[in-house]
């Protein structure tokens, strides 16, 4: 068994090599600028109230960044790789919220001065984090991630032609654009915190059932408490097929447990009830509640592609020979690995491992 301290390394060490992985991977594909990456003139002046309202909504979830940033901080500031990782994240954030703030102005249909009042009026109110326990806000920001991203491709359906929201046809490339830009950057993100969630699981691996568990049962979209008039948002974005509970359920929780080899909500709960103490190797049963329904072979897959994935990274540049970067296998984690697939050659517990998702 790992020791605690152990433990901690192994995974703090993990996500700052992930981190630096990330940042270079960002600075080369993604580094696009929210004023001078899109051709701001040709934007139409005649989108749907519907559609101008979306992006108003995007805009104000947007505009709580400031605050996303500094009371998560608070909390990992003592992790060199989640904090920094957190300022990167802030700063791609923040190239959002001028994003939708270009689309507002250029579209004629906002100004300056209006933008400026509705900035105080969101700014007036402040967003607090539903979990202080920064795991918990680890598996929070995957599902939030992904929401995000959904939501960003479905109003780029939108500027494609593709859907119409009130019969109106709002196509336009450059909206269409700024979507694509956007939804590239939360996927990325997507995936940073899945891999970190994975490696929660992996290291911690009953601290982790216990937060993904609690961000199922009660997840909300963030400062949905705090946006006015966020409720008739929130009806546009059902109305016109961008988002409601369908997609939440089928485009975000469903992908999100897949990725953990979870076939969804049920199994989840199911796995809950059954969370049962496990025999290792000696025939001796470990206490602890690990979740049957989720596929821990496949995390230990995913974390050792994660490792190999920073190890080839920082080879590239050297840094191997001042820190060679060893992947910390945690034998407690193989050993319910191993104990699920003698269950499934039995055929007591079958589990379907989910297509790769695809590589930010
Ligand atoms: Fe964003
Ligand atoms: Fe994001």
């Amino acid at each position: 068994m790992l020791s605690q301290a152990e433990r901690w390394y192994a995974f703090e060490r993990s996500v700052a090599g992930f981190y630096r992985w990330y940042i270079a991977r960002s600075q080369e594909l993604r580094n696009w600028n929210a004023d001078l990456s899109l051709n701001w003139r040709e934007l139409r002046g005649d989108l749907s109230d519907s559609t101008m309202r979306i992006v108003e909504g995007y805009y104000a979830v947007e505009q709580f960044i400031p605050d996303y940033v500094s009371k998560v901080l608070n909390v990992i500031r003592e992790s060199y790789g989640r904090s920094q990782f957190y300022i990167r994240w802030g700063s791609e954030e923040e190239r959002h919220a001028d994003l939708w703030r270009n689309v507002l102005l250029f579209s004629g249909r906002r100004s300056e001065k209006w933008l400026h009042e509705y900035n105080y009026r969101l700014r007036g109110q402040e967003w607090h984090l539903p979990w202080d326990e920064p795991f918990r806000m680890v598996f929070y920001t995957v599902f939030q991630e992904r929401a995000t991203q959904v939501n960003y491709l479905n109003l780029g359906l939108v500027a494609k032609g593709e859907k119409q929201i009130d019969g109106a046809d709002d196509t336009d490339p450059v909206l269409g654009q700024a979507c694509r830009l956007i939804a590239i950057d939360e996927a990325a993100h997507y995936n940073f915190f899945l891999e970190l969630s994975r490696l929660i699981l992996y290291y911690f691996p009953e601290e982790g059932v216990a937060a993904m568990y609690d961000i199922v049962k009660h997840f909300m979209m963030p400062a949905h408490d705090i946006i006015p008039d966020y409720e008739e948002f929130t009806m546009i974005l059902h109305r016109a097929g961008v988002f409601g509970l369908r997609q939440h359920s089928r485009d975000v929780v469903q992908v999100v447990l897949s990725q953990f080899g979870i076939e969804g909500v049920k199994a989840l709960e199911a796995g809950i009830r059954r969370s049962r103490d496990i025999p290792d190797f000696h025939g001796e049963f470990r206490s602890g509640a690990y979740l049957d329904s989720m596929d821990y072979g496949l995390v230990e897959k995913k974390v050792t592609q994660l490792h190999a994935r920073v190890t080839h990274f920082e080879e590239s540049f050297g840094r191997h020979e001042f820190d060679q970067f060893e992947f910390v296998e945690n034998p407690e984690l193989t050993e319910i690995a191993e104990y699920q697939r003698q269950q499934r050659e039995e055929h007591i517990a079958p589990i379907m491992e989910p297509e790769d998702e695809a590589a930010n």
